[in-house]
């Protein structure tokens, strides 16, 4: 009698004990008995989560084994742009402080007043504005016309009903860079959102090659002051231009 119930006693508890001592809590993944057998440890990234029957290397290898590690080639950071130059590549898709709304689309334009990717030199511009002309004939020419007046092949045909607009105009001549972004972010009515079809840097390329555009139909040089912000291709900047010059002209006589 006596003896069963101290082994009775014993099994209850090292039952107790059994289910007590491996708790998990909050970043400590628990203890489990036969580990890696009912189902495998939900591991938090980046933390030291050290277990005792951890068998495949020792207390150093696995500090090492959490330590950040370098991302692979090609992997496309969330919330970051290039500009940072230290990312390998340009495919990134950081976090637009504007909603899909009207009201928003009127902030933008005001607000974002210039193209985020300045090049460097005439090389690099010449590089950006290729890219960009690659990248306007892909997803825009069809409908934007492979000049930017609006007379796309989607529209000529009367496949697509609804005007698209024409960047050879006034109004989008002399508009801020943010209304051509904002338009690439969220589309416009017919038009599509072509957010996830460009990255950041792309999607001012295609910007940078239709001011490009713009500027040759005005006569402008669109020079690498020009794509860097610091000289306007806007017709209005030009008549001024023009008057200086006559200004000059007036007091060399
Ligand atoms: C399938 C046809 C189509 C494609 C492709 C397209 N657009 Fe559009 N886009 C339109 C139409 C239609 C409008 C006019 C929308 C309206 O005003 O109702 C428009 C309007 C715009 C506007 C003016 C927005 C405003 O504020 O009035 C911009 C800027 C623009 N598009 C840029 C682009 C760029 C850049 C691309 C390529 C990345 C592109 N679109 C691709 C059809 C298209």
């Amino acid at each position: 009698m006596k003896r069963r119930s101290i082994i009775n006693l014993l099994t209850i508890s090292a039952l107790v004990l059994l289910f007590a001592a491996c708790q998990s809590k909050d970043n400590f993944t628990g203890r489990e008995y036969m580990p890696d057998m009912a189902h495998s440890i939900a591991y938090e990234a980046n933390q030291n989560t050290y277990y005792m029957f951890n068998h495949w290397g020792t207390k150093d290898d696995y500090q090492k084994f959490v330590q950040p590690r370098t991302p692979q080639d090609g992997t496309v950071a969330y919330g970051r742009t290039k500009i940072a130059d230290s990312l390998k590549n340009d495919l990134t898709y950081p976090r637009y402080a504007f909603a899909n709304t009207d009201e928003d689309r009127t902030k933008a334009t005001e607000m974002i007043t210039s193209n985020a990717l300045k090049p460097k030199n005439a090389a690099e511009l010449e590089n950006v504005l290729g890219h960009g002309k690659e990248l306007y004939e892909i997803y825009c020419s069809s409908c934007h016309g492979k000049a930017g007046d609006g007379n796309g092949k989607l529209y000529e045909l009367g496949v697509y009903p609804a005007a698209p607009a024409n960047f050879m105009s006034d109004q989008f001549l002399s508009s801020n860079d943010g209304r051509y972004y904002h338009a690439i972010m969220y589309g416009k009515n017919v038009m599509l959102a072509h957010a996830d079809k460009l990255s950041h840097d792309e999607r001012w390329k295609v910007i940078h090659y239709i001011r490009s555009m713009q500027a040759a139909k005005s006569g402008a040089d669109y020079s690498l002051e020009a794509s860097r912000g610091e000289k306007s291709i806007k017709p209005e900047a030009k008549k001024e231009e023009k008057k200086d010059d006559k200004k000059d002209e007036k007091k060399g006589k």
